[in-house]
């Protein structure tokens, strides 16, 4: 087992998170290597609404995650993105993920965040409250198959979601 704790990105932790992102999505065949730059460019931007480490008790980074701001149907709404989620390979399968994303969505709310979108395995999202919604997609058709959300409020919204400018 390995320990570790979860905690907000703190300043200097940028390099480590550029690195991690590297490392986790290298392998995958989805990914066009763009992820770290990704990370960079939404904090750049302001739009790194909520970013979250896993360190090691000796400080390394082992897991990060990011959430950042969408409109729907243009306009600003409480609604996030979750991207990127990394683990790094090596410690992968050991529920660091999950760890991770539960942080992630338990903060959001407690921000008062009113929901969350997240494009990828739907078998994997699934297990943390993400589904369909109908009426609610993604500006890209090529997202639409991987895209799923899970609203906090009662009444889930409808409409066309974008991403942060950075995502492109
Ligand atoms: C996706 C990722 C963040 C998950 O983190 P993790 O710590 O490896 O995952 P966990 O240990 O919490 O969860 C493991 C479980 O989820 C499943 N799982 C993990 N990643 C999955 C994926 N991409 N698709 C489907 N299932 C996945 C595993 O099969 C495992 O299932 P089990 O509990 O039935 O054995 C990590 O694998 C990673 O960094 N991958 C590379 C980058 C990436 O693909 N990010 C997501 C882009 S959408």
């Amino acid at each position: 087992m390995i320990n570790y704790a979860i905690r907000p990105e703190q300043s200097g932790d940028e390099a480590a998170i550029h690195d991690l992102v590297r490392r986790a999505f290298e392998p995958m065949w989805f990914s066009d290597g763009s992820e770290p730059d990704l990370v960079d460019a939404l904090r750049a931007a302001g739009d790194l609404a909520l970013s979250l480490v896993a360190v090691t008790a000796q400080g390394g980074v082992i897991g990060h995650i990011g959430f950042s701001p969408v409109t729907i149907d243009q306009r600003e709404c409480g609604w996030f993105q979750m991207a990127p989620v990394s683990v790094l390979p090596e410690l992968q399968l050991k529920g660091i993920g999950s760890a991770l994303i539960a942080a992630g969505i338990a903060a959001m709310r407690r921000v008062g965040a009113r929901g969350v979108a997240v494009v990828g395995n739907p078998a994997y999202y699934e297990r943390f409250g993400f589904r369909t919604i109908p009426g609610l997609s993604p500006l890209a058709d090529h997202d639409a198959q991987y895209f799923r959300a899970q609203d906090f409020d009662a009444a889930p919204p409808s409409g066309v979601l974008r991403y942060a400018p950075a995502f492109g």
